[in-house]
């Protein structure tokens, strides 16, 4: 057991992740993309981009992956409220069906810059698929087309997901107990 492991409450678990993707795979699947090029998000969408890709395989989807590395946070949890890439995509999105991959859904700048530009490059649709949102922080308008879990409106860690570059690793989502945190950092507890 890790020794801050009682820090943590569990939100979703490892089980009820699993079980979605594969949900969220068939979703994906029945659209019948063609020439599907998956991008997601890093870095915090990586495990569920993962877990995701291989349900989409079981699927029998055949979907080529690609990394797009964007920056819309500082250390902490405060949004700078503009998008930077960090690093690019490689692949040629022109004329193809494009899955993008995200982890939350907060404010929806992310995912909106990232579908613009791919958009922009000339693909022929871009869906967006993210593990989870988080309703009622929206800045932009956007709809995601494959929604994992509707989540409160607390800060999450873990499955991929960090603060200040730490519990990226956990396999579930949880939230941070944070009595003994600096209380700064952490957003209020919501319904
Ligand atoms: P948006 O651009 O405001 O939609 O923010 C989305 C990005 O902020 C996500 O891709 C996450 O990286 C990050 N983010 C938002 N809320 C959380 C959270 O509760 N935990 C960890 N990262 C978060
Ligand atoms: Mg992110």
């Amino acid at each position: 057991m890790m020794s801050n492991a009682h820090r943590i409450r569990v939100l979703f678990d490892e089980d009820t992740i699993a079980k979605r993707n594969e949900a969220l795979a068939q979703e994906i699947a029945a659209a019948k993309p063609e020439n599907l090029l998956v991008v997601a998000v890093l870095k915090g969408s990586f495990m569920f981009a993962a877990d995701l890709i291989r349900a989409l395989h079981r699927t029998g989807l055949t979907p080529q992956v690609e990394f797009v590395h964007l920056s819309s946070y500082l250390d902490g949890t405060v949004s700078t409220g503009n998008v930077t890439i960090l690093r690019d995509i490689e692949s040629d999105v022109r004329g193809r069906d494009v899955l993008l991959v995200d982890d939350i859904l907060e404010s929806g700048r992310t995912v909106t810059f990232a579908k613009d530009l791919i958009m922009a490059r000339g693909a022929k649709s871009v869906k967006t698929a993210v593990l989870l949102e988080k309703p009622g922080k929206r800045a932009v308008q956007i709809h995601p087309d494959y929604v994992g879990f509707t989540c409160p409106d607390v800060f999450v860690i873990g499955y991929g997901m960090d603060v200040a570059h730490s519990y990226r690793q956990l396999p579930y989502v949880g939230v941070l107990d944070h009595h003994d945190k600096d209380p700064d950092l952490f957003d209020k507890p919501g319904a």
